[in-house]
């Protein structure tokens, strides 16, 4: 079967941009910059994107295009038995965080259409938790599906099985020729328009005031190194699967760098948004913008919704917020299905089309869990658990796979020839050595503050059964699916590098 290809660079870019800007960028990012020490942070976040967050993109565009495969045939063909790693970090990928990630692309869209008749009323908060949610009070409290949840949730696996249905070049690289360029024009309108906001000023200087005294607290260098791995998408699959559509030539080193400067650049930029309009809704009730910010999720749900009832034409504001969110997200989610996908196809040579409908029918009746009342719950849980766990141990052993079970000089040898920005021996040493351990460290700090007092206030038993099972379960079909014998012969090829 012939490998599908992208049409041009540039698809394969925006691309790549789509997947690392998601939802992640617009309010994660503002709320920890915040947190951390304001532009101090830009310290920390910018020495994990140069020291962790591009060399690993680099990593996962060589290995994805040197070995021409998905994450599980990639790793088959640099050693047979680390198979499994491909497969748990797709499956982790896609019968997780993907599960969740379309509910919270569906509370955006529902968000949306409030906003236009500012449907969420006085109390913001109330609406989002008691109306909207309905949040029950433990994890085994299920309760009710939430029907505009689920409406929402329909439209938005719709949308996604559509768009990866129709292929590579004329789904997922059309879809972000479209979805970029309307990404940072409305996000352009968005910043331009919040910076005339009365107060704007006042919000913009409590986000980048610098608090250097914050540096020396190991918890933001911590928090700027996991940003880096979540927003660049990296340790999934994705940018690896991406990378295997490219060309013979392709330009690796340079596409590594655009994308990590872009999607942080674009945090950065949305991130004058959130805080002008912060600022603005301080000023208005006269209060010190610390009493208006809110964690992650109640930052764009409550606190959002509540400056635009303030603003005038504030439903425009609100629909053009929601709308970014939505389109972010979907350039995101399509890349996890593709990741999984790919490697299927790869493995055992199914026809994409069919198996896309089944693998989204499989995702929507996954995602069901979180549109209960008690959805809110399950997904900071799960969330929690994949992000922390999941994510920084298949980053260290990726690194341990590819930085020592290979060698690393072929691939950087391959990445050089075709890449106009040389690599040196320092990107090997940053592989083999410092980025897994600096991996080790945040799981080591994670692990302990597990074990000191459960997460969040959950009980055990739900922390163990949601969380941790999820994580053995992922783990098991991961094993179960690399047991299987290879049904196409693309295992038996070698590389692309000639060394
Ligand atoms: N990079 C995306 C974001 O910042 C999140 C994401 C993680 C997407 C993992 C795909 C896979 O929101």
């Amino acid at each position: 079967m012939k490998r599908e290809r992208w049409k041009s660079q540039l698809g394969f870019l925006l691309a790549a941009v789509g997947s690392a800007i998601g939802l992640g960028n617009i309010w994660r990012f503002s709320y920890m910059a915040y947190e951390n020490g304001g532009g101090a942070f830009l310290i920390p976040y910018m020495t994990a994107l140069l020291t962790a967050g591009i060399p690993l993109l680099i990593l996962e565009f060589g290995i994805g295009h040197e070995r021409m495969g998905s994450a599980p045939l990639a790793y088959a063909k640099i050693k047979k038995n680390w198979e499994w790693l491909g497969w748990w970090a797709v499956t982790l990928v896609m019968f997780g965080i993907v599960l969740y990630y379309m509910v919270v692309i569906a509370w955006c869209l529902n968000f949306f259409v409030l906003s236009f008749h500012l449907g969420w009323g006085d109390d913001p908060n109330a609406y989002f938790f008691k109306d909207f949610l309905s949040v029950s009070k433990a994890p085994s409290e299920i309760g009710q599906i939430r029907t505009p949840i689920f409406a929402a949730l329909v439209i938005i696996w719709f949308l996604n099985w559509f768009i990866v249905y129709r292929g590579v070049q004329k789904g997922i690289e059309l879809a972000n020729k479209i979805f970029m360029p309307l990404l940072f024009f409305l996000t352009g309108v968005l910043v331009f328009w919040s910076l005339t906001l009365d107060g704007a000023m006042v919000g913009i200087r409590a986000y980048l005031t610098p608090d250097f005294s914050k540096l020396s607290n190991p918890k933001v260098w911590i928090d700027a190194y996991s940003q880096i791995f979540f927003t660049l998408s990296l340790g999934f699959g994705i940018m690896i699967a991406y990378a295997s559509y490219l060309p013979a030539k392709a330009n690796i080193s340079r596409n590594a760098i655009l994308t990590g400067v872009i999607n942080s650049g674009y945090s950065l930029f949305a991130g004058l948004a959130v805080f002008s309009v912060l600022g603005f809704m301080a000023t208005s009730h006269g209060k010190p913008v610390s009493e208006i910010v809110s964690q992650s999720i109640g930052l764009a749900f409550v606190a959002y919704p509540k400056a635009v009832s303030l603003i005038p034409g504030g439903n425009l504001f609100g629909a053009i917020f929601f709308l970014c969110l939505v389109v972010a997200g979907l350039s995101s989610s399509i890349s996890i299905i593709e990741a999984f996908t790919s490697a299927m196809v790869d493995k055992f040579g199914l026809r994409r089309k069919p198996l896309i409908t089944v693998v989204s029918i499989l995702g929507f009746l996954g995602s069901i869990i979180f549109t209960t009342q008690a959805g809110l719950l399950w997904l900071d849980i799960v969330d929690h658990f994949l992000t922390h766990y999941g994510l920084v141990v298949v980053g260290i052993l990726e690194c341990i796979l590819v930085g020592w079970c290979f060698r690393l000089k072929v691939l950087r040898n391959h990445i050089n020839r075709i890449s106009s920005v040389k690599l040196g021996v320092w990107w090997d040493l940053l592989i083999k050595y410092f980025v897994p351990l600096v991996l080790g460290i945040i799981l080591l700090v994670d692990l302990c503050n597990e074990l000191r007092k459960p997460y969040g206030g959950y009980s055990w038993a739900s922390l163990i059964l949601i969380g941790r099972d999820w994580l053995l379960l992922t783990l098991i079909a991961a094993f179960m699916i690399a047991s299987r014998p290879w049904k196409t012969d693309n295992h038996k090829a070698g590389g692309r590098s000639r060394d």
